[in-house]
């Protein structure tokens, strides 16, 4: 399965409001001194939702400002299309207008809650970005990276500071993923051996764009998977930021 994500139903929905004001968007600044803009990649149970908690959770311990976000989705009129995207018939788009509408999802994302977030210094924690559609779209719905590329430059043009790979075996990240239930069905079950291409297409996407991504060991226990990623995430903000204690 891909962006079937239907533990979001009872997790990601309670993530924490986006605290950015619209007066803080900054128009053509792209990140601000101190934000930073982290993105969580990986296959289907490999624990990127749970991470992105867990990491948003550590830094607004450490006085951090942080957006927890996630795609597609995070703004009003992403989480329209999300609907749109992940429910329903699976036949109900083509790969081609599966890609705009991801892209167009992505476009309002950017404008209304990450741009702003970064340009206010605050760190976007995002569970899934670009890279999913170049997994996705770009290999599964039919051989659409060029598009995804063009897409992508012509109305996204932003890259993550930081990506996480959640990396595992994809049988186990399945037996995980398994029993979650929820409405959003649209992409069926791929299936082990698909998996395992996503999960090869997720390294080699990490060696593609290795200064951004950092590929962390996701088949062990919780707690020491977000150790990892925050040292990995601490290490990328500036000094001064990480190490702010909340006052
Ligand atoms: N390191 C881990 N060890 C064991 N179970 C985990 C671990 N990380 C996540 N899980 C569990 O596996 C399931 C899938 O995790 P989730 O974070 O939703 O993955 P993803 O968002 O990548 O699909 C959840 O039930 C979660 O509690
Ligand atoms: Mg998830």
């Amino acid at each position: 399965m891909t962006q079937k994500t239907s533990e979001d139903q009872t997790t990601e929905d309670q993530m924490p409001e986006n605290q950015t004001t619209e007066s803080q968007a900054t128009e053509n600044q792209t990140t601000g001194r101190g934000g930073l803009f982290v993105t969580f990649e990986g296959i289907d149970g490999s624990g990127k939702s749970t991470q992105c908690r867990m990491l948003a959770e550590a830094l607004s311990a450490r006085g951090r400002e942080v957006v927890l976000t996630r795609e597609p989705g995070g703004s009003e009129g992403a989480e329209e299309i999300r609907r749109l995207v992940l429910e329903g018939d699976p036949d109900r788009w083509s790969a081609e207008t599966e890609l705009l509408l991801f892209t167009a999802a992505r476009r309002d994302h950017l404008e209304r809650r990450i741009l702003p977030a970064l340009a206010a210094d605050q760190v976007v924690v995002c569970d899934r970005f670009a890279d999913s559609t170049r997994m996705y779209q770009g290999l599964s719905r039919g051989d659409l990276r060029g598009s995804v590329d063009q897409l992508h430059e012509l109305m996204i043009g932003h890259e993550p500071d930081l990506t996480i790979l959640i990396d595992m075996d994809p049988d186990k990240g399945l037996a995980r993923a398994k029993g979650r239930q929820g409405h959003e069905e649209r992409f069926e079950d791929f299936g082990a051996d698909l998996q395992h291409q996503m999960r090869a297409g997720f390294l080699a996407l990490a060696t593609e764009f290795a200064d951004r991504f950092r590929i962390i060991d996701g088949d062990r226990p919780i707690d020491l998977v977000a150790q990892d990623v925050l040292t990995v995430v601490l290490d990328a903000l500036p000094a001064t930021q990480s190490e702010s204690p909340k006052t």
